[in-house]
């Protein structure tokens, strides 16, 4: 049996690594290729990763760059192809919600190459998200679904997708977290950056609607300037959001802007953050996970279980909104605090064994 495995953007590498180590481990005769198409391909944003997270490097690497959604994702397609038809999966194993999960997922459906999702069945309602387009409609290319939540089991059932696809298996991207831990604990980043424990916000924003528009990132900006007067705000900047305030002319006196992190020592960071505040999907999942309140600056979110469970809350991406959230949290707000079920660190080996049963 042959699988492969699809990796194109940093929130990818920490799901596909785990599905990658549970195959290897499971002692099925199997040969395992790894593609990486490039879509994120500065050091900071993929080959740290590969290196904090043990992963092989990729058998194959498509190179495409970045790109207008458009182009991107053709170029994904395009350069993919070859790959499938030299290759030659029996499956193929993508993640996540990127431009390139749903191009490969495409590419295998014209092909009649059977794929399998993970982190399948999220849904935020926004169709204004590049990332709910790609999830919908990867989710209709697939022929097995593995949900990390059961709110995707029911959003997948009231789209039509048959019931026998759908694998509730939990979050493989706890599965890294949990393995990785011990070796985040052992990371200097936080004396390095001279802070004590539970005394900083950390701060992460990228998506569009939050800095492509030179006022909204302007009112997130001036706020976190107002709340580093009395609390370190760490912000690790990814590449769009450092284009962008470039471009609008945009600063934030009293934040410290870092370049972005491996993924150790974000976690590490996150773990020993007072506050985290975000627009990305995976820290809302980390955070509920460890335990550390968490401020998404979002009007919804594909991850509810967060909210119902976790420490997420959302918040607008509004000035006043932001320092109320923030001074909220930090006097303690109750907030449930319940890990999700199945989030254990085993839901890597769930994929592999349902996979297994379907040579
Ligand atoms: C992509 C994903 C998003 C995910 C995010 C995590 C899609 C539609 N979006 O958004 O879901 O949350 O990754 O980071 O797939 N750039 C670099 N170096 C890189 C990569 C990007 O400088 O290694 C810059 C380029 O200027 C690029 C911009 O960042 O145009 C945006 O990159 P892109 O891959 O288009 O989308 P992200 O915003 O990273």
């Amino acid at each position: 049996m042959k699988i492969m495995h699809i990796a194109g953007a940093r929130p990818n590498f920490m799901k596909v690594a785990p599905v990658m180590q549970a195959l290897a481990d499971c002692g099925s005769p199997l040969e395992q290729v790894l593609v990486h198409t490039g879509q994120h391909y500065d050091f900071e944003m993929s080959q740290v990763f590969f290196e904090d997270l043990g992963m092989p490097t990729p058998d194959e690497y498509l190179q495409v760059g970045s790109g207008s959604h458009a182009e991107q994702t053709g170029k994904i397609m395009i350069a993919f192809e070859p790959v499938l038809l030299r290759r030659k999966p029996d499956w193929v194993v993508v993640v996540g919600d990127v431009n390139s999960t749903v191009a490969c997922a495409l590419v295998c459906a014209k092909l009649n190459v059977r794929v399998a999702h993970v982190e399948a069945g999220l849904r935020s309602g926004d169709r204004e998200m590049p990332e709910e387009i790609n999830r919908l409609l990867t989710d209709q290319l697939a022929d097995l679904l593995f949900t990390p939540s059961q709110d995707g089991d029911a959003n997948l059932l009231r789209e039509g997708i048959a019931p026998e696809k759908i694998h509730f298996v939990g979050n493989v991207m706890i599965d890294s977290l949990v393995k990785m831990l011990p070796a985040a604990a052992l990371r200097t980043v936080l004396s390095d950056l001279g802070l004590e424990k539970k005394s900083y916000i950390l701060v992460t924003l990228h998506r569009p609607s939050n800095v492509d528009n030179p006022e909204v990132l302007a009112r997130i900006l001036s706020a976190l300037s107002e709340l580093a007067l009395r609390q370190p705000v760490l912000f690790p900047v990814h590449p769009r959001t450092r284009l962008r305030m470039q471009e609008f002319g945009l600063e934030a006196p009293g934040v410290r802007f870092l370049d972005p992190l491996g993924y150790l020592d974000f976690l590490a960071l996150t773990q020993a953050a007072d506050i985290v505040m975000t627009d990305s999907g995976g820290i809302q999942e980390e955070t509920t996970f460890l335990g550390v309140p968490c401020l998404t600056l979002r009007a919804n979110t594909e991850r509810p279980i967060t909210l119902e469970l976790g420490t997420n809350r959302l918040v607008p991406s509004e000035k006043q909104a932001i320092l109320e959230a923030a001074a909220h949290t930090r006097q303690g707000e109750p907030g449930a605090r319940q890990i999700p079920p199945l989030w254990d660190g085993r839901a890597a080996a769930r994929i592999a064994e349902v996979l297994l049963r379907n040579p």
